[in-house]
């Protein structure tokens, strides 16, 4: 899903006329492919480590497990080309950098004139939260962060997202019937979807438990301390992505699933490291790229404009519910939310290819 993204934004934005791409696939080598252009192609083997040789960048939006197999094994070859990655297994190695070019555009330019090769996306929340206060976190003004995170379906990939719609098809076939009696007393309703969610046929496979109309109370897997390697992933993301030493943000929270299609959300409390008007903030976050949308904390504007609807399929990453929170000085709430196969995901990845091709 994340490749199909990236190819969309990348014909959008008219990045095929500054390269000549080799396409390559771990299932189909060998079969012929048209591209947007209507040119053919025949897919090369994205085991072939020498085909792969060949190439000044690679862009793979593949996985952990093919970065794994892979990358090693080029650089082993004599590979020097640029490694360009949405996948989480090199994101923390001392060789690579976060891309996230709003937010960390000089640490992204002074890492390419050092030589450095290997330029990996972002975990999507915490990348998404960034772009929305950028403008907060250059100021040096952030001391932590409380992030609770409201993720969706399409985070977890492609086949969760056909789950979850499955789960809300069911749900809704066997409401169908009671919905169309206006005598039917709600609560029968209510007891039709539960029964629904609890048959033996309700699509649980890939979530393993109901997502339609509940909430997963974990994200990615378990570090065995209380700790989601999702949860963790927040504060030493963060941190590599400002250029600060580990630990010097504190970032921690809990990253939930919910039944979002599209676009991840997260209602954070921060904490300043000194207390400052409410206008001041809005105008520093507002201000702190193109994408952000900063929301005025009134009801009509949030429903309307700070939510997954408003914002799935755009670059817009919507911040709002900024106030001064009633527990203690420097402490604010605020709530982002963005498309996170865009700027989570295939966004930072098509722009970090192009300061490459135009600093190289
Ligand atoms: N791990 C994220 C999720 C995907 O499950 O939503 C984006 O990094």
């Amino acid at each position: 899903m994340v490749g199909s993204v990236l190819l969309k934004r990348m014909r959008e934005e008219n990045d095929f006329a500054h390269i000549a791409p080799t396409y390559f696939s771990t299932s189909a080598a060998g079969q012929r492919t048209r591209d947007h252009r209507g040119r053919e192609h025949t897919l090369r083997d994205a085991h072939a480590i020498e085909q792969l040789a060949e190439m000044d960048i690679i862009v793979t939006c593949q996985g952990g497990s093919y970065t794994k197999a892979i990358y090693p094994a080029l650089r082993a070859a004599g590979w020097n080309g640029y490694w360009i990655d949405a996948a989480s297994a090199k994101r923390m190695d001392s060789d690579s950098v976060i891309a996230l070019d709003p937010v960390n555009r000089v640490h992204i330019d002074a890492a390419i004139a050092s030589g450095v090769k290997n330029f990996i996306g972002g975990n999507c929340s915490i990348t998404l939260s960034l772009v929305g206060l950028a403008g907060l976190l250059q100021a040096g003004l952030v001391d932590w962060m409380s992030m609770m995170t409201y993720q969706a379906a399409s985070g977890a990939g492609a086949t969760h997202v056909t789950e979850l719609l499955g789960q809300m098809t069911a749900l809704s076939d066997h409401t169908r019937a009671a919905l169309a009696d206006p005598a039917t007393p709600t609560i029968d309703v209510l007891d039709r979807a539960r029964f629904a969610a609890a048959s033996d046929d309700y699509p649980i496979t890939r979530f393993g438990v109901p997502l339609a109309g509940s909430i997963i109370t974990w994200i990615d897997s378990d570090l065995g301390n209380g700790i989601s390697r999702e949860e963790w992933k927040g504060e030493v993301e963060a941190n590599k992505i400002l250029g600060l030493a580990p630990g010097t943000i504190r970032v921690d929270g809990l990253c939930v699933r919910v039944a979002a299609l599209q676009s991840h959300s997260a209602a954070i409390t921060l904490k300043l490291k000194e207390d400052r008007d409410v206008e001041s903030l809005e105008k520093l976050i507002g201000n702190g790229n193109e994408w952000v949308d900063f929301v005025p904390n009134t009801r009509e504007e949030s429903i309307r404009r700070l939510s997954p609807a408003a914002v799935s399929g755009s670059l817009k990453v919507a911040v709002g519910r900024l106030r001064k929170m009633n527990l203690g000085d420097g402490i604010y709430s605020v709530l982002t939310t963005g498309d996170q196969l865009l700027w989570g995901a295939a966004e930072p990845l098509r722009r970090v290819l192009g300061i490459i091709l135009s600093t190289t």
